[in-house]
């Protein structure tokens, strides 16, 4: 991310690419064959992460196992050694529980699992339909709380009540996205509480993962600044479409760095 110097976010929210599951369309870290490459890609990005945010400031990122030619990945464990390998302190596992049979994301069958055991109601053949995601969070060095001004915190004072009925465990109930636009989106409502637990107003928010722009939306609805990288070029109309870029479209920069030039769309 070369745009970025070093130290220059505040908040990183990512969704990184399921091991050989989605199609994204393009060559990208997804569509790796190899699980360890895939890990080594994963580890260069958060490295990479790690050099552009600020010290004392977290790193979310929501991963699942992955099922893969009958073959399951514990990818969040994975992440977990990988992110403290680049550095970063271990805060949180925070599971995102979806409402029971929903379709899993990541897991191609992963909410019919059961089915077995109604087909074979015999011992060994029980695997449980999955039902959660984790958001694992990471911090960088501790926080120096006097770093930030009354005035700021007083603009970004979180809604104690809200937080009472939604975040006071580690597990938060959401529904999955389901609207179209883009394979594997998190909902909305995954960015918009993290940004609004772990950043400030004026604070910028990257996203190395961009997708469908999701984070972006969350982080302006939210008056945070915000960056993000998505290799897939064919997905900026929904990211446009996402953040309503047409409404406003001087608040946005678009780079697309294989033209090697700022294109003001
Ligand atoms: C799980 S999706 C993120 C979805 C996003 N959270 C949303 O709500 O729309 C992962 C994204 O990473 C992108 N991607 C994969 N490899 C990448 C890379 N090396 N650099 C930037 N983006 C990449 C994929 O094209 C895909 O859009």
């Amino acid at each position: 991310m070369y745009e970025l110097e070093d130290k220059s976010v505040q908040l990183i929210v990512t969704s990184p690419p399921y091991f050989n599951v989605k199609n994204y369309e393009v060559e990208n870290i997804g569509s790796i064959d190899s699980y360890s490459l895939y890990l080594k890609s994963l580890r260069q990005i958060f490295q990479e992460c790690y050099r552009v945010l600020a010290d004392g400031r977290y790193i979310c990122v929501n991963v699942s196992d992955v099922i893969s030619n009958k073959k399951k990945y514990p990818i969040p464990a994975h992440c977990i050694s990988i992110l403290q390998r680049c550095g970063f302190k271990y805060i949180d596992d925070i599971i995102w529980k979806k409402p029971s049979g929903r379709k899993s994301g990541k897991c191609s069958g992963a909410a019919k699992r059961f089915g077995l055991l109604i087909q074979h109601p015999y011992p060994m053949y029980y695997y449980p339909n999955v039902v959660y995601e984790h958001i694992l969070v990471f911090r960088k060095d501790d926080f120096d709380f006097k770093s930030v001004t009354l005035a700021k915190k007083e603009k970004s004072k979180i809604d104690i009540r809200y937080a009472k009925l939604h975040w006071s465990t580690n597990v938060w109930e959401m529904m999955p996205e389901t609207r179209k636009g883009h394979p594997a989106m998190f909902p909305e409502a995954l960015p918009r509480a993290l940004i609004e637990l772990y950043s400030f107003r004026d604070d910028t928010v990257l996203d190395p993962f961009l997708g469908s722009g999701t984070t972006t939306k969350a982080a302006y609805d939210l008056g945070r600044n915000s960056v993000g990288y998505e290799i897939n070029n064919g997905y900026l109309e929904a990211i446009k479409k996402k953040v309503n870029f047409s409404k406003e479209p001087d608040s946005f920069k678009i780079i697309n760095r294989k033209r090697g030039e700022t294109c003001e769309l």
